[in-house]
């Protein structure tokens, strides 16, 4: 049987000690979890990667990283810009399209789509969030995850029902893997089990504790 994915989405938190004393207690408590039927995979911002890989290095922990997003562009003249070559230096993911993306950095599908070719031209695999059914999917994601805006950082998950209808919409032209995303905690993953058709979740607030991401992973 497939893994299911647990991705923690720190989005823009955490300096450097606070990344160490959340991977510090993660592995002080991983004998804690049942990991054989859980992949994890942790998604810092940049300046946090080179951390999370060494510590995660030596504590021999089972948890892939994970960039938040990745440039359109190759390396070169682009300041500011983190190019998925500089990414898979630590990561062998990353997000593209999450809503908070699209947001507020106004990015197009035309974008995201650039980012895709940039990280397969990389081997990064992508985790590909989409807002709603209608949305495009490029080709050769490694997943997909469904964020209703409406769900996220709401303490306002969508329905159960809702998501099993969204994903039977999806699987009819894409047929990876699709993960939920949106205000999913410890106390309310155990409604989202028996989505026989959801192979993970993405994960925001309830990721920036170690306490509270434990709990939520022991209880999927
Ligand atoms: P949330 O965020 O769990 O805080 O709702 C999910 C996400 O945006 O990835």
């Amino acid at each position: 049987m497939d893994k299911k994915i647990i991705i923690a989405n720190w989005k823009s938190n955490k300096n450097t000690a606070q990344a160490e004393e959340f991977i510090r207690l993660f592995s002080e408590n991983i004998n804690r979890l049942n990991l054989d039927n859980k992949q994890i995979i942790l998604a810092p911002s940049y300046s946090l990667l080179y951390t999370c890989k060494t510590l995660i290095d030596k504590y021999n922990l089972p948890v892939s990283l994970c960039a938040q997003d990745v440039s359109s562009f190759p390396e070169g003249a682009y300041t500011g810009a983190v190019n998925a070559k500089q990414i898979k230096e630590f990561a062998d993911y990353t997000i593209i399209g999450h809503s908070e993306r699209r947001d507020y950095f106004s990015e197009s599908d035309d974008v995201l789509f650039k980012k895709v070719n940039e990280a397969k031209d990389n081997d990064l695999k992508i985790i590909y969030c989409i807002q709603n059914e209608n949305q495009k999917i490029p080709s050769g994601v490694a997943m997909v995850a469904f964020e209703p805006p409406t769900a996220i950082g709401t303490n306002n998950p969508d329905d159960p029902k809702h998501i099993e209808e969204v994903f039977s919409q999806v699987s009819k032209s894409y047929s990876g893997k699709i993960l939920y995303g949106g205000s999913i905690k410890a106390d309310n993953v155990r409604n989202y089990i028996h989505i026989a058709s959801c192979s993970g979740l993405l994960v925001g607030g309830a990721s920036l504790e170690a306490d509270s991401f434990i709990d939520l992973i022991k209880e999927w």
